[in-house]
Parts: structure tokens; C-alpha cells; sequence
């Protein structure tokens, strides 16, 4: 079994995550979109460097590199990078009562199905737990959703269209009590 350790990404790995998203992004989502949805996409995902910030954003390695990211957030903002289209909703949430965030998940094209997402998955619902929450949820891209169902995270409205420059992105909001 390969060997991840994980570690809470800094601002000086900004650029290494980012050319892992891309790489990702583009490679990664074949089988779920055409090539015009995957170039629409990089306007509705990415890196929010405030989770980074916030110090609620894991990154996965292997022998030194990176194989994986993704993080959870105590704010509202559901889904989105810096660069993109969606609004940042940087009010904190009440773990009484609101879904903490998963966010930004991704893995290196090279460490795919070996387990990078369910970890990531089971680090950030660890710290939201400890953080109060009782649920989490998240905007899951159509490459996202199998993961995500396999972990135990459901539907909890109706598929929604992300439309950018009259392309649309198919993004399904889950969620699963913790
Ligand atoms: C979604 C993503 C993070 C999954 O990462 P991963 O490290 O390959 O996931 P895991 O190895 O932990 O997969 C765990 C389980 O999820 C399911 N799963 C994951 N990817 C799958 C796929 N492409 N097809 C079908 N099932 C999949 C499987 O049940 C898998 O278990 P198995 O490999 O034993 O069958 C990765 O494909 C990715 O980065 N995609 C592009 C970016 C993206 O869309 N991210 C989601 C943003 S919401």
C-alpha cells in the first residue's frame, strides 16, 4: 500500500497547487464532460487561497510529491477559486446549525483511484467534526460525484447548470451528517 503523509498547505505552495488543479482539471473530467464543458469549468473551480489562509486545506504526498488536495471551510462559500465566477460568502458559519464545506478536491493525474480523495475526505470531515459541525456538504463536479457517493454523501437539491459563455457545467450540491 502506497505511503501519503499529509500536511496543511502553506502560501508558498500556491503555485504547486495550482498547476496540480490544471492539471486535474483538464485531464481528469473526459469522461464526464466535452471538451467545451472543461474549459468552462476552470471558471467555476480552483484554488480559494483562503482556505489556505485559514489553515483548513490538506495537501497529500508521496515520497515528496505532491499526489492530491483539497480542504474544508468554516465560511459560507460553497464552491469556487479565486479567479472564478462564483461569489465568495466569507461570513462564518454556525456549527449548530449550518454544513461545514468541503472544498477544492483534487488529485494529481498520476496517483488517481488509489485512495488520495478518500483521505483528503476523511481528514477535512475530522476537522469539521472538531470544529462542532455535525454535517457537511459540497458542490460536486459531474467527476466529483462518484467519490463522493461512494463516501456516503447524497443529493440535497436538484442538479444546477453553471453557465460560462453560454457553456454549461453540471453541479450537484451533496451533503452527509457526520
Ligand atoms: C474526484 C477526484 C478528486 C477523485 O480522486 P481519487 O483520488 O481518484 O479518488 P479515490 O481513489 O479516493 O476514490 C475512492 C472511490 O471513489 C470512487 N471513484 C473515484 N473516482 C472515480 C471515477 N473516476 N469513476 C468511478 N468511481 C470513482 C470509487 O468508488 C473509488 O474507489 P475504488 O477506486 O476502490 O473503486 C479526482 O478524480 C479528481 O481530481 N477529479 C478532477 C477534479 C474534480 O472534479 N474534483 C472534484 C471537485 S468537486
Amino acid at each position: 500500500m502506497t505511503d501519503f503523509t499529509s500536511r496543511l498547505a502553506q502560501i508558498d505552495d500556491l503555485d504547486a497547487l495550482k498547476a496540480l488543479m490544471n492539471r486535474s482539471i483538464a485531464q481528469l473530467q473526459g469522461a464526464f464532460l466535452t471538451p467545451e464543458q472543461i474549459l468552462a469549468s476552470y471558471h467555476v473551480m480552483g484554488l480559494d487561497a483562503q482556505l489556505v489562509r485559514d489553515q483548513t486545506y490538506f495537501m497529500i504526498e508521496c515520497d515528496g510529491q505532491l499526489a492530491g488536495c483539497g480542504g474544508w471551510s468554516f465560511r459560507a462559500t460553497l464552491y469556487g477559486g479565486d479567479d472564478s465566477i462564483v461569489t465568495r460568502e466569507p461570513q462564518r458559519l454556525d456549527p449548530a446549525i449550518d454544513a461545514a464545506k468541503v472544498r477544492a478536491m483534487y488529485t494529481d493525474p498520476g496517483f488517481v483511484r488509489r485512495g488520495v480523495g478518500g483521505l483528503i475526505l476523511s481528514l477535512c470531515e475530522k476537522a469539521a467534526r472538531e470544529a462542532g459541525f455535525r454535517s457537511v456538504e459540497l458542490m460536486a463536479t459531474a467527476a466529483g460525484v462518484p467519490l463522493y457517493a461512494a463516501k456516503g454523501y447524497r443529493p440535497s437539491a436538484p442538479l444546477v447548470h453553471s453557465v460560462v459563455a453560454g457553456v454549461s457545467v453540471p453541479l450537484l450540491r451533496m451533503s452527509k451528517a457526520l
